[in-house]
């Protein structure tokens, strides 16, 4: 990939005593707006290596740099270092690049034998999947495809929920409330207004609380209607779950959930203690974190029970052992931060030097008119009921717009789902959102069904062009790309790469979300300027080459994120 930057770097470099290449590479900025040059040097950063004034370091510099193919011009402008760049050869040497990789435009192979594992979506069983899951999911299917694309083994894992005292209230309200039939037809619905019923009741009646105490430990000691019942309640909510990983085209590699680990705590708990970490508090069991600052750290109740932290603790080095992760990331709310600090410090404490290569992510609250999403409440919004709105609405503008699509229900599919995704993933991760309709529900403007438009329009130009393949990459005379429209799409196609890298380190998927809208913006302002199916073949074809470097960067981009990206609309 042509790197202006560097370039920039080895030029000045010989000129600046002191400085490595890639020292000058990392001061090097890209000013704000496009009169400031393409790249700029401050040189109020140079002033104490070279011990003069930066208005004076700019303008020796700029006296310095030879004419070159890079640059076209250098002004200087209060202490700044402002390089225009030589616009044909910057376009030359990007769109080849982009033309060249075309699917593998932003890839890399950095990742090489290295694995990264991903704990994302984790919805509890017998609870419905609301938008607050959404966020989980969709954040951690994006980083997966991210680290994926740059070359490292993912290894996505859905952490279900699928165990815990709720199942002794579920079970025992099912023995009280419920029937067959009535949750073979509810399903998920039924099994939560069961779940609401047992809290209602319980209220009045504090034995029932006793007796999910009971269920529960039957279910722990195997008994077999407590694990017929538990196992159906799974197998209910897998296949409701099922159906909309299947809408959201999202994979695991692994549905190993907190039942997994059943087995897998005594171990840990044994090693807790032969390190000397356990402590004794009010008949539970602790680790103290005095330390480091945090409350204790549970791993059983006075009863003798495991916990939420136990479990991850457990599966923390299961995960180690097994995949030999570089990273571990955990996709959760922001309201779980205490509990993986908690946790991960006991990993440090264990003396494992791995605790740092735990990651949590969090996002931000969902909430509905103000008030948090709650199950017992029924305060939620069903995904399947926002999702389906979406693909509905979609259909409507395909059928007003090109009703002879060919695949419509498909494409509707892939954009209402998509503008619901897009939209998630539009904000930073940990910014709270407040969930409305109109909202999730408005494709105008900066959304998944913008950029997935502007994707197929280009793909409908090359369409229409025909033989473009074989031309494009033949005959592209960059110097026929001299509008400000042109340029500035390539400039942005260029940082491509760079948005990948920085959604990487970040872990931060909205990077490459906000940075489609600006390729769309820009393809778009191109394409109203610039007629591209010109008689003028050199013309014709410099604007193709275009056209497909923009394609490619869409569509690569769209996928990162987990949406499609369909070629009509
Ligand atoms: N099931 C949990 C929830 O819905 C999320 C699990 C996250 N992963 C983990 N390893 N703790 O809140």
């Amino acid at each position: 990939m042509y790197d202006a930057k560097l370039e920039v770097s080895k030029l000045l470099a010989p000129h600046v005593t002191g400085l490595e290449t890639q020292e000058i590479y990392n001061m090097l900025e890209v000013p704000p707006n496009p009169e400031m040059g393409d790249i700029a040097m401050p040189c109020f950063r140079l002033s104490k290596v070279l011990r003069k004034s930066p208005v004076q370091i700019a303008e020796e510099l700029a006296a310095a740099v030879q004419e070159n193919e890079h640059i076209e011009r250098i002004e200087c402008v209060s202490g700044y270092l402002n390089v225009f760049l030589n616009r044909s050869h910057f376009i030359q040497k990007t769109l080849s690049h982009i033309l060249e990789t075309g699917k593998g435009y932003g890839s890399s192979d950095m990742g090489k034998g290295k694995t990264i594992v991903i704990d994302y979506s984790s919805p509890n069983i017998a609870k419905p999947f609301h938008v607050g899951h959404l966020r989980s999911t969709s954040i951690g299917n994006s980083l997966y495809r991210i680290f994926e694309f740059m070359g490292y083994r993912c290894v996505g894992i859905n952490y279900l929920g699928d165990w815990g005292t709720q199942f002794g209230k579920l079970i025992t309200a099912y023995k009280h409330w419920g029937s067959e039939e009535a949750v073979k037809k509810g399903l998920v619905k039924e099994l939560v207004s069961l779940y609401v019923k047992f809290h209602q009741e319980a209220e009045e009646n504090p034995e029932l609380e006793e007796e999910a105490r009971q269920w529960f430990a039957r279910l722990e000691q195997g008994d077999e209607e407590a694990r017929r019942l538990w196992k159906w309640f799974i197998d209910i909510s897998m296949e409701e779950y099922q159906k909309i990983y299947d809408l959201l085209d999202v994979k695991f590699d692994s549905y190993n959930g907190e039942s997994f680990y059943n087995d897998k705590m005594q171990p840990v708990i044994q090693e807790l203690k032969d390190k000397e970490l356990l402590k004794e508090s009010q008949g539970a069991m602790i680790v103290d974190l005095e330390e480091e600052d945090l409350p204790p750290c549970l791993i059983l109740k006075s009863d003798g029970s495991t916990l939420y932290a136990t479990r991850d603790i457990a599966a923390a080095i299961y995960r180690k052992n097994t995949y030999d992760f570089e990273k571990c990331i955990y996709v959760t709310g922001v309201s779980q931060s205490l509990h993986f600090r908690q946790w991960f410090k006991v990993i440090k404490k264990m003396g494992y030097d791995w605790h740092k290569d735990l990651h949590h992510v969090p996002f931000g609250t969902v909430s509905i008119g103000g008030e948090k999403l709650a199950t017992r409440t029924g305060k939620i919004v069903l995904l399947e009921e926002i999702l389906s709105k979406a693909i509905e609405k979609t259909l409507e503008t395909i059928e007003a717009k090109n009703p002879n699509l060919e695949n419509k229900h498909e494409v509707a599919q892939q954009m209402g789902v998509g503008a619901v995704i897009f939209s998630d993933l539009f904000s930073n991760r940990i910014k709270d959102v407040s969930f409305s309709w109109d909202e999730v529900l408005n494709f105008d403007g900066e959304t998944g069904p913008y950029v997935q438009y502007t994707h197929a329009r280009a793909c409908s130009v090359l369409r229409k062009a025909g033989d473009a393949d074989v031309e494009v990459q033949a005959g592209l005379d960059s110097t026929l790309l001299s509008s400000e429209e042109e340029f500035q799409l390539v400039k942005t196609l260029a940082v491509f790469p760079d948005k990948i890298m920085q959604a990487l380190e970040d872990l931060e998927p909205s990077v490459i979300t906000r940075y489609l809208v600006d390729v769309a913006q820009n393809f778009n302002r191109f394409y109203h300027e610039h007629p591209i199916l010109v008689e003028d073949q050199a013309v014709r074809n410099a604007r193709l080459a275009l056209v497909k470097a923009a394609k490619s960067t869409l569509s690569n981009g769209l996928r990162l994120i987990g949406l499609h990206a369909p070629e009509r609309v």
